[in-house]
């Protein structure tokens, strides 16, 4: 089936619950600097997020966990100031809303006024409704994520897929029926099967988001290290690399040092 799009000059929320009416799949690519965020917005992409997974791949750290709400700020007013059409999405970063809802708006609110972001995204169902419900009286959009939460790392113990067992994917189906009602504008389902984000994409009116979720879901997400294979030792069945950089940019430096070393690097033409 083909699907007349239609054109959004600027990407709001409102646009994503259209385009999920309309029949349109939603594309959100992760960024968190100026310049790889200039790329990406002028590529298209629906929704930029600038997701706690900086933790892994800016800052190198094991686990989204470390990073703070001030690094969160300074990736976000980053990427901000590069984008003309995407929505911008950020993370709300472990420890910054589990503990009380007003530290959830307090941290909320940081990140809209000293970033100029456009929405929030935080992690779980029915543990973190109070600081939903909380931000969202606000005034500020809230994007949920389901299934593979990275920020509860430690108590899954794994990264494998969830939800295969009918208790906790009958406690997924809740959760998400619960983001919707109390008025997020959206969910990441992370790593789930795909029959089950069929089924939860289904039974909302508001878009889904898989990464590791299935065809399913109403878009896709990727981290964009792992789209342009900087990451290229991470390996998950569900990841498609459009690219192998780090193969390309390790010839190019190499190529580089060469040069610099043979003194064929700068050349006449490349001096005053
Ligand atoms: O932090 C992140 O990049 C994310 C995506 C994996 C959805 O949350």
């Amino acid at each position: 089936m083909s699907i007349a799009k239609k054109e959004y000059k600027r990407v709001t929320v409102k646009s994503l619950v259209d385009m999920k009416r309309n029949g349109e799949k939603i594309s959100m690519l992760t960024a968190y600097d100026y310049s790889m965020a200039k790329i990406v917005d002028a590529a298209n992409v629906d929704v930029i997020l600038v997701g706690d997974s900086a933790s892994n791949v800016m800052a190198g750290h094991e686990t989204t966990l470390p990073i703070t709400l001030d690094q969160m700020i300074y990736h976000a007013s980053s990427v901000i100031r590069a984008i003309d059409r995407a929505l911008v999405v950020v993370d709300l970063p472990f420890g910054s809303y589990q503990s009380d809802p007003k530290e959830a708006l307090r941290s909320a609110i940081r990140i809209m006024k000293e970033s100029g972001a456009h929405a929030v995204k935080v992690e779980g169902g029915a543990e973190i409704k109070e600081s939903v419900k909380r931000i969202l009286a606000a005034g500020i959009p809230v994007m949920g994520h389901l299934g593979l939460t990275p920020q509860s790392i430690y108590k899954f113990g794994t990264y494998t897929v969830r939800a295969k067992e009918e208790v906790e994917a009958e406690k997924l189906k809740e959760d998400a029926l619960l983001l919707e009602k109390l008025g997020c504008f959206g969910i990441v389902l992370e790593k789930i099967p795909a029959n089950l984000t069929k089924e939860v994409s289904e039974s909302l009116t508001i878009p889904t988001i898989g990464i590791g979720g299935g065809k399913h879901a109403d878009g896709q997400v990727l981290v964009i290290h792992d789209l342009l294979g900087m990451t290229h030792e991470f390996n998950p069945r569900f990841l498609r690399r459009y690219m192998n950089l780090y193969e390309e940019m390790g010839k190019a430096i190499s190529s580089y040092v060469s040069d610099v070393k043979s003194m064929d690097f700068p050349n006449n033409e490349e001096q005053y």
